[in-house]
């Protein structure tokens, strides 16, 4: 491992294939993973990452991959980041672990006091740092019980929350993340997201109708006044990066403020400056009653927060949230140079600017390939979803096909939605135009090879 560079942005941005992908040293050691590694856990592209910075993927085999997917929205700053990098290093050579329930540290409350001012309303906040989205999310609903005295939950179709046994029970697809793993959660009630494209009376009628059939679904079977929470994802990721039209999510918040629900916004994907605002609810200056980090929040360190009204927040008593390594003091140390880096870089505006080259190359491409149905996101989170041409029926082995040629031309991009035919893309903030340009051609060949 001698001659392997060390990773960050000093990395060559390039990319460069010299083997297949994957290569013989990842194809060993993807063998020595199937007699150790639970199948359960699986890998978009089995190349092993030696390392990793700005916008490229190095591998075991010297194969450098250009990224489009940042370890699933994490490392917007890049990885390897700089400022990461040094306060992680600080950190570590200074303690690792005390336990902010035993004995706390600057650390902690500095995060929280970004976490405050950053996420959207000028209200007082607080926050309580975990180690996951799904655990955030966990503690999101419990403060919402706790402070409301009501339990039902209501999340939405499409929705993903998490793989915990309460999260799973707001994610509502199936396979792979649900199936056989029940009894879920109770109290968890579903309603229609508000999906232009396949919205039955189209994409013009869906902000009102949704929020009719939302406040409707509630009022006939469950009860305003039975509710704790709604979730929402603003830009709903796994679910296929569906964004609902102006409107919807003020509406909602409204709703939820004049029935005393918790209105929570899940910005774990969409979140610090993927979007192009530091969160997507900043886009129609929706201020949600709670809201869940993690992801993009430490540079790819293991952290997540909920942040909320001070008066919601403070209904907890003492002790009834926490755990062991919630808000790691290397976690945090990371989060910070991840926020700096943020503001010194200006990543919302880097986020944008990626939104305007891809978007209208993405629009140029589904003019030729009808079996685009759809080109859909804001800033650096961007899909697009494939169909049979001329129908919503959905085209999951052309989108697979799509990804299996990126892959081999070394693009990392993801697969996403309930049906599996979308294509997201989500490069770090830092990735060069070049290298966001060169991903976008082989995209272009990857469809012309269909
Ligand atoms: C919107 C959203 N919520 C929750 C989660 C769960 O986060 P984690 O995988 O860190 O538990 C994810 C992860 O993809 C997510 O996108």
């Amino acid at each position: 491992m001698t001659d392997v560079p060390a990773g960050g942005p000093q990395l060559p941005q390039r990319r460069k294939l010299v083997t297949e992908i994957p290569g013989p040293a990842s194809r060993e050691l993807q063998a020595r993973r199937a007699s150790a590694v639970a199948p359960g856990v699986s890998s978009t592209l089995p190349v092993y990452i030696t390392a990793a910075g700005g916008g490229v993927l190095l591998d075991a085999d010297g194969n450098s991959l250009i990224d489009f997917g940042s370890g699933i929205a994490v490392t917007s700053v890049g990885n390897a980041s700089p400022r990461v990098a040094e306060r992680v290093q600080a950190q570590v050579a200074q303690f690792t672990h005390t336990c902010f329930m035993v004995a706390p540290y600057a650390g902690y409350v500095e995060v929280c006091e970004a976490l405050n001012a950053k996420t959207p309303g000028a209200h007082e906040k607080r926050s309580a740092l975990f180690n996951s989205g799904a655990e955030a999310v966990e503690n999101a609903v419990k403060i919402a019980r706790h402070a409301t005295g009501r339990q039902a939950v209501v999340a939405f179709d499409h929705a993903y929350h998490g793989r915990t046994n309460l999260t799973m029970a707001l994610t509502a697809k199936n396979m792979p993340y649900k199936s056989g793993f029940g009894p879920f959660a109770s109290e968890i009630y579903r309603v229609p997201m508000a999906y232009p494209l396949r919205w039955p009376d189209g994409p013009e009628a869906c902000r009102a109708e949704a929020l009719d059939a939302v406040k409707g679904l509630i009022h006939a079977q469950v009860g305003e006044q039975n509710v704790a929470a709604v979730i929402i994802e603003p830009v709903q990721g796994e679910g296929g990066f569906i964004v609902p039209p102006d409107g919807f999510l003020p509406g909602l918040a409204e709703y939820c403020r004049e029935n005393g629900i918790v209105f929570i916004a899940d910005e774990i994907q969409s979140g610090f400056c993927r979007t192009g605002d530091w969160f997507a609810c900043d886009h129609e200056g929706v201020v949600p009653d709670l809201v869940t980090t993690a992801k993009g929040i430490a540079g790819g360190l293991p952290l997540a927060a909920v942040t909320g009204r001070a008066e919601i927040m403070d209904a907890v008593h003492p002790g009834g949230l926490g755990g062991t390594y919630g808000g790691n003091p290397v976690a945090c140390a990371a989060a910070l140079g991840a926020i700096e880096t943020m503001e010194a870089e200006d990543l919302p505006g880097k986020a944008r600017r990626i939104g305007e080259i891809m978007l209208p190359r993405l629009r140029k491409l589904a003019s030729s390939h009808p079996l685009i149905a759809d080109v859909r996101g804001r800033g650096a989170m961007i899909a697009i979803e494939l169909t049979k041409p001329g129908t919503l029926d959905p085209d999951a082995a052309a989108t697979t096909a799509v990804a299996k040629y990126c892959h081999q031309q070394g693009l990392m991009v993801l697969t996403c939605g309930t049906f599996g035919n979308v294509l997201r893309f989500l490069p770090p903030l830092v990735i060069g135009e070049d290298l966001l340009e060169e991903g976008l051609d082989i995209l272009d060949d990857a469809f012309a090879a269909l």
